[in-house]
């Protein structure tokens, strides 16, 4: 094992860790990017040549641009090319050697004459020593690259930038022992071998492109391939390319992007465009995937699975993931960004597009249910932190720091409330005259919601500020009823947040409907759209006063205020015939219980009645014949305890989580009975991927949740036998996390025997971290000192060291621990990790981020923990980004 995958002591100085080649960032000074500052580029560069020498540890790189003045540019004759970490070894200037180049920071900056002119530089980067996996690195024997956003200049000069769009040619050389596939975008144009052991390959890619799309892999690779006709009857080859022996694991990668091109077509009007289609496995990646044009590079977690190792979670994000970035190709690619502070205009459409194929593949209303839930427990507390920002920023330090929940899930959100008010066939018309409108452009979230506007045929004056104000808006509702009418009447707040004091309200489209209590009917949803700061809506023909059925599907990101009586919950959880507002209003029930009880409003006798009423509605849905159990596993699941937190101004996450813990164990004894009966029905369903057996799964380990705190005894059998029965990743994960919570000799048995069988396998040693990391095991800290020195763990592979310290994070029992040794854990690793990996660290810092939010005591340790941060030298700017404006 190499001296970056084993740090020696926790560093106490960044400084000391361990030397990793080019990988230590300089000091930078803070410099702000600001959105309104864009000004177009002075040169384009229509032709991009690069000639690759490629080795692991000395890979060289001579990169010829043909430049031009672009005439919508300032004019000036300076062509500056962003460079990160690199040094030119030549620069020629139309095939003469030039040497009044210099550096500007790292930027090589070259003045030229003419309009046009042939810039060559050499260059040459050390992929081994390069765990920042930015730019050109080496993954376990193989050469790849990662370029969005800012990774091309860490490979050579260039204006380093996404309206800048070159067409490439690429040719690379290398050891064909080593790397016996070449793969670059485009097609491969020609290929030979020499006599000296290397072999190259020429690729060409016909689409003009950004930088940040550029891609490239050498290494020993074996494909799973198929072939796909496009409706315009172009055969398309598609590869799916990973580490000898991974080959048996691809297949329901290979079904799902074959499955991703025909939805597209059918749903969007979009076609493929090359005659090949690449995807590349890679075990140590920073993100999920990306989306490269012709040649996808993956996150080995997003491509393999099989039912031995990968549950059906697993399954469900592969699939998403393989659609989203299929679905780049047009949301990315062939339209792409002017700039980053439009990276919504990609990612929130193309989240919204992945979103809408895994409904259509699967479950509608469990897919709304989990993309509401990863909002909620990922966005609402983003936008109501000292991170807030809008889905189009105004401003970044490190534009790595905006791949967040905001600008992805709530910039879906944002599209789909378009998609809600124009209908799905105008929303069709809007964005097919977006793709012909800005072909081949970089263009504008602007651009975007004119396109809409002008073909959905809708006025989207207003609506434009959801991309300019942050903060999730608050609606308050009130329902009076006399005569036979029913007035509705709506207030909304958007919260402050950083740098935007004061809001305007915004169109905030909700579909509601309202039920007659005696029938348990309604005549007909209606969609309103609340657009000032109070307004209020009459429905007419109610005798009696209705039930409110509001924010139906989910219709707007906002929060919902609305006193509640518990008898209407119940009666919406039992009767409301859109799945979304039903599960909603089971979450409602649980949480004004558990927000009562954490904020001391719940006395013996309140107590007992929230509870029986709970579990009253609980048990109607574990019995409910009509409810498949997909949704029912959904159904059963209590709010998160960020999401609990979330409703408070300030909390205790002590309290919360004591709180819940609580109410799971009340309702495992009140449903002892019921939930055994449920688990043993889902345990006698056979093995099929089919929804009926997936569900059975899901509310098996969902059933056994509400047991193991019922009755850890009882759990703990369960779990076992449950453990030792299993057939699939699904049922053994699940049987292991409940065990993992739990203080029983066959927690110790069981993790022996998971790691014992899966050793090999990096994906379920990952597993095999989380779940000891996540469990709500009260020796959890002490589990995890002991992972952090397991001959297993490393800090050089980004999905590790996200299985323990992320599983660590988001764990309120190891991180909120009243010691604060959680809060010291997760600094001590930001600081260890930053030097290795920047983009990783930073994802750990919003965590301490929020403490305002957190009762005082715990609030100054976590503080403490952000200002040992801030006051190391030589941070890099993603972390020092996030620390700053955390303790703004
Ligand atoms: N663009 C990628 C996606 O959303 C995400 C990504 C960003 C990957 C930055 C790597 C680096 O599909
Ligand atoms: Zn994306």
């Amino acid at each position: 094992m190499d001296i970056a995958s084993r740090p020696s002591e926790p560093a106490e100085n960044a400084q000391l860790a361990p030397e990793l080649g080019n990988t230590a960032p300089p000091p930078v000074a803070a410099t702000v990017i600001r959105r309104e500052d864009y000004q177009p580029p002075a040169w384009l560069v229509p032709e991009v040549a690069l000639d690759f020498r490629l080795g692991l540890d000395a890979s060289h790189i001579v990169a010829r641009l043909s430049v031009v003045r672009n005439p919508a540019g300032s004019g000036e004759s300076t062509l500056r090319l962003n460079g990160d970490q690199i040094a030119p070894l030549a620069v020629r200037v139309d095939g003469r050697e030039v040497n009044d180049w210099r550096l500007d920071g790292s930027d090589l900056v070259v003045e030229l004459t003419g309009d046009a002119h042939a810039v060559e530089v050499e260059t040459a980067v050390n992929p081994a020593a390069n765990s920042q996996l930015m730019g050109l690195y080496a993954s376990g024997g193989m050469l790849c690259t990662q370029c969005e956003a800012e990774g091309f200049r860490r490979i050579t000069f260039f204006p380093d930038r996404p309206d800048v769009l070159s067409t490439y040619t690429v040719r690379m050389s290398g050891e064909k022992a080593q790397f016996p596939i070449l793969l670059a975008n485009g097609n491969c144009t020609a290929s030979g071998e020499a006599d000296d052991g290397t072999h190259w390959a020429e690729w060409h890619d016909p689409w003009p492109k950004p930088s940040y799309l550029f891609a490239l892999v050498a290494g020993n690779l074996t494909a799973n391939s198929a072939r796909f006709e496009t409706m315009g009857g172009r055969q398309v080859a598609l590869n799916i390319w990973v580490r000898p022996g991974d080959e048996d694991r691809t297949q329901h990668a290979m079904n799902s992007l074959i499955n991703s091109m025909k939805w597209d077509e059918e749903t969007f009007g979009r076609e493929y465009d090359l005659d090949l289609f690449n995807i590349v496995a890679v075990s140590d990646y920073n993100m999920g995937a990306m989306e490269n044009k012709g040649l996808n590079i993956f996150n080995t977690r997003y491509v393999l699975a099989d039912p031995d190792t990968a549950t059906d979670g697993d399954y469900d994000a592969v699939e998403g993931v393989i659609g989203h970035e299929y679905f780049h190709n047009w949301s990315g690619n062939r339209v792409t960004c002017r700039d980053w502070f439009q990276l919504s205009l990609k990612e929130g459409f193309t989240v919204l597009r992945d979103q809408l194929f895994s409904a259509d593949m699967g479950s509608e209303a469990v897919k709304r249910i989990e993309d509401v839930r990863i909002l909620r427990v990922g966005q609402f507390p983003e936008d109501s932190g000292p991170l807030a920002h809008p889905i189009r920023p105004d401003s970044y330090e490190e534009i790595s720091n905006f791949y967040t929940a905001t600008v992805y899930n709530k910039g879906a959100e944002v599209i789909r409330m378009m998609r809600t008010m124009a209908g799905v066939e105008r929303f069709r018309k809007g964005t097919d005259l977006y793709f012909d409108r800005h072909d081949g452009e970089a263009a504008t979230c602007e651009d975007f919601v004119r396109a809409i506007e002008d073909g959905a045929g809708l006025d989207l004056a207003q609506f434009r500020l959801w991309y300019s104000q942050a903060g999730t808006p608050q609606v308050c509702a009130e329902v009076a009823h006399s005569g036979t009418q029913v007035v509705l009447k709506l207030t909304q707040t958007v919260p402050a947040t950083p740098g935007q004091p004061d809001k305007q309200a915004m169109p905030i489209p909700l579909r509601v409907a309202l039920f007659d209590r005696a029938t348990g009917t309604h005549s007909g949803e209606r969609l309103i759209v609340l657009d000032q700061d109070s307004q209020t809506f009459t429905f007419d023909g109610f005798a009696a006063p209705p039930v409110l059925s509001i924010n139906r599907g989910f219709s707007a990101p906002v929060a919902i205020d609305f006193a509640r009586e518990k008898a209407d919950l119940v009666f919406l959880a039992a009767h409301d015939d859109d799945p979304f507002a039903r599960y909603e209003a089971m979450q409602g029930l649980v949480l004004q219980h558990l927000v009562a009880g954490v904020s001391g409003r719940l006395d013996d006798a309140a107590r007992a009645e929230g509870q029986a009423a709970i579990g009253e509605a609980l048990g109607a849905i574990i019995a409910d014949p009509a409810i498949d159990d997909l949704m029912r596993g959904e159904l059963m699941i209590l709010p998160a305890e960020s999401y609990i937190a979330e409703q408070l101004p300030v909390s205790d996450p002590g309290l919360i989580h004591a709180e819940r813990e609580a109410l799971k164990a009340w309702l495992g004894r009140a449903l002892a009975e019921p939930l055994k009966a449920l688990h043993d029905r889902a345990c006698a369903v056979p093995y099929s991927r089919e929804a009926a057996a997936r569900g059975a799964r899901k509310i098996k380990t969902q059933a056994l949740v509400l047991i193991a705190a019922g009755d850890p005894a009882e759990g703990a059998a369960r779990a076992f036998a449950q453990y030792r029965a299993a057939d699939t990743m699904t049922d053994r994960q699940g049987a292991l996390m409940v065990l993992c919570n739990l203080d029983a000799p066959e927690r110790e048995t069981a993790l022996a025997d998971f790691h014992d069988r899966y050793r090999d396998n990096a994906l379920v040693l990952d597993k095999w971290f989380s779940l000891q990391a996540g469990a709500l095991n009260p020796k959890v800290l002490e589990h995890i000192a002991a992972l952090a020195q397991h001959p297993d763990f490393t800090m050089t592979n980004p999905n590790r060291v996200r299985a323990l310290y992320m599983a660590a994070a988001v764990n309120p029992r190891a991180f909120h621990d009243e010691s604060g040794a959680g809060y010291r854990m997760i600094g001590d690793l930001i600081r260890r990790l930053d030097p290795i990996n920047a983009q990783t660290a930073a994802r750990f810092v919003p965590s301490l981020g929020r403490w305002r939010r957190v009762e005082p005591v715990r609030a100054a340790m976590m503080r403490a923990e952000l200002e040992r941060i801030a006051a190391l030298p030589g941070l890099s700017r993603d972390v020092r980004e996030q620390v700053s404006k955390s303790l703004g």
